[in-house]
């Protein structure tokens, strides 16, 4: 009788995890109609950013970027990479419609100057950009600096622009409300080196550039690593907000800061609650992990917290936590599921990757990492179907914020453009993309195409390509600062 009690007693548990699995299930679902929800949206919050400072949760940024390179530029110039852990200088040497050469160094960023002050950070920079130069080019060469920050910044001209807020665990309190340029440009001058910013991009807008490079069709760039974003080209009469700044008729990069983007129609979990709970109650925190204080300096992003690395994890780790509180499938080990972020992105993608017939690398990766010892195969399964979920909303929820620019761009098939003129047959249009999660994970890219199709149709998606932009953030700055140092010289004589 004990053990007929017991056998009830496990399947009832394994009923309440199938249960709670189902229910995560659902509220994640992105079927086509919600998919086109969000994209609707999405192209509403569009215009409301367009139309005035504020006016939406879409910042949609000036980038005063008018000029895209055409492959006609030539020289070496270097660039600067800064938006996350690592610091990386670039030399690139343009000519002939290519890019011939491109050197790099690349340095982690002491954790100690991410909170300190910004002439601390930049003298940093500084003195490492000067090794790097004397080393290449020698004294006293003159050069132009394409600088990628990878923050939100209000420009007020290709080269200039002050920070809004720092995000991705930078918190250096006297630079919000500084032109960042301008500090860096100190710091190169006070370490003897003479070279100065010519153009200060976002990471997406220097994706585009490059890309822009390499195919004329490119209109916008997207960036899915630890954070999310994209950019595109507008036309500068639909930026109503700065009517009459702008003299060039002709269009201009607008970085829409889209982590930022919030809709009713984006399916969100009691678990997506938690996380933005862990991440606002500031004073709750425990673990000290660096990701940890990553999205902790991220707590108004929403679509961020669906898509991009720093987050996918942790939501899966919420999950089975849930999980093995409510069902006992992980047995004792409830507790160890209990420490946030002790899921990276990296092993949710490894884990929805396996697959040998026995999950032997989930297994290995539950032991090593989560503490959870052996589990029956069934177990390793629905950990691959949570992981499995996470991943897929993410990717489809990114496909229609694509969709969602293509649509404001008239280019998504749907018949009217924004601007309400007919349009004729779909032109061809390749969007720029980058970052490690789009990159390191087949299984994401493959959702992303999936949910390509549904949303616009199968010939119209067709005439839509992704174009992976390896160093498209550092090279397109490079690429940037050649267009912009050109144009200046143009100006001037
Ligand atoms: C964050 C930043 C944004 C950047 C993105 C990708 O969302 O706010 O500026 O483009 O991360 O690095």
């Amino acid at each position: 009788a004990v053990l007929v009690a017991r056998r009830a007693s496990a399947r009832a548990r394994w009923r309440r995890a199938v249960a709670l699995l189902r229910e995560f299930e659902e509220g994640c679902a992105t079927p086509p109609a919600r998919l086109r929800q969000v994209v609707d949206a999405m192209v509403v919050e569009m215009h409301a950013g367009l139309a005035s400072d504020g006016g939406s949760k879409l910042k949609m940024l000036l980038t005063f970027v008018d000029a895209l390179p055409t492959g006609n530029e030539e020289g070496i110039y270097y660039a600067i990479d800064l938006g996350g852990t690592n610091f990386r200088a670039l030399r690139v040497e343009v000519g002939a419609g290519s890019v011939v050469t491109s050197r790099e160094v690349e340095l982690p960023i002491p954790e100690e100057l991410t909170k300190g002050t910004i002439e601390e950070l930049f003298n940093f920079v500084a003195v490492a950009l000067k090794d790097f130069v004397e080393r290449e080019d020698g004294k006293d060469e003159q050069k132009a600096l394409g600088f990628t920050f990878s923050f939100p910044v209000r420009q007020t001209s290709v080269s200039s622009g002050s920070l809004i807020r720092w995000t991705k665990g930078f918190s250096i309190e006297n630079a919000v409300g500084k032109d960042v340029a301008q500090c860096l440009n100190e710091s190169l001058a006070g370490s003897g080196l003479n070279v100065r910013v010519t153009a200060l991009v976002n990471d997406t807008v220097g994706t585009l550039a490059l890309g822009h490079y390499h195919d004329e069709d490119t209109v916008a760039a997207v960036i899915i690593g630890a954070g999310t974003n994209a950019c595109y080209i507008e036309r500068s009469d639909a930026i109503i907000k700065c009517q009459g700044l702008l003299t060039n008729s002709g269009g201009m990069v607008v970085n829409m800061e889209w982590g930022n983007f919030w809709s009713s129609h984006l399916p969100r979990t009691p678990y997506d609650i938690s996380l933005d709970d862990e991440t606002q109650n500031r004073n709750d925190q425990v673990a000290l992990s660096v990701e940890y204080l990553l999205q902790y300096l991220y707590p108004w992003l929403g679509f961020e917290k669906m898509i991009s690395g720093i987050y996918l994890g942790e939501i899966a780790r919420l999950v089975l936590h849930r999980m093995a509180l409510e069902s006992d499938v992980f047995g004792d080990a409830a507790d160890n599921l209990s420490t946030p972020f002790t899921l990276s992105t990296p092993l949710l993608a490894a884990i929805r990757e396996d697959d040998s017939p026995d999950l032997s690398e989930v297994r290995r990766i539950l032991q090593e990492h989560l503490k959870i010892p052996d589990t029956p195969l069934k177990t390793r399964r629905l950990v691959v179907k949570v992981c499995d979920i996470v991943t897929r909303r993410a990717a489809r929820l990114a496909a229609a914020g694509i969709v969602g620019i293509l649509k404001k761009l008239g280019r998504d098939g749907s018949g009217v453009a924004s601007s309400g003129r007919m349009r004729g047959q779909p032109r061809r249009t390749v969007v720029a993309i980058e970052g490690g999660l789009y990159q390191g994970y087949p299984v994401f890219r493959e959702y992303l195409d999936e949910a390509l199709v549904e949303i616009m149709g199968e010939e119209v998606a067709r005439t839509v390509a992704l174009r992976v932009t390896e160093d498209g953030s550092g090279v397109g700055a490079a690429l940037l600062a050649a267009v912009h140092s050109s144009n200046r010289q143009q100006e001037g004589s």
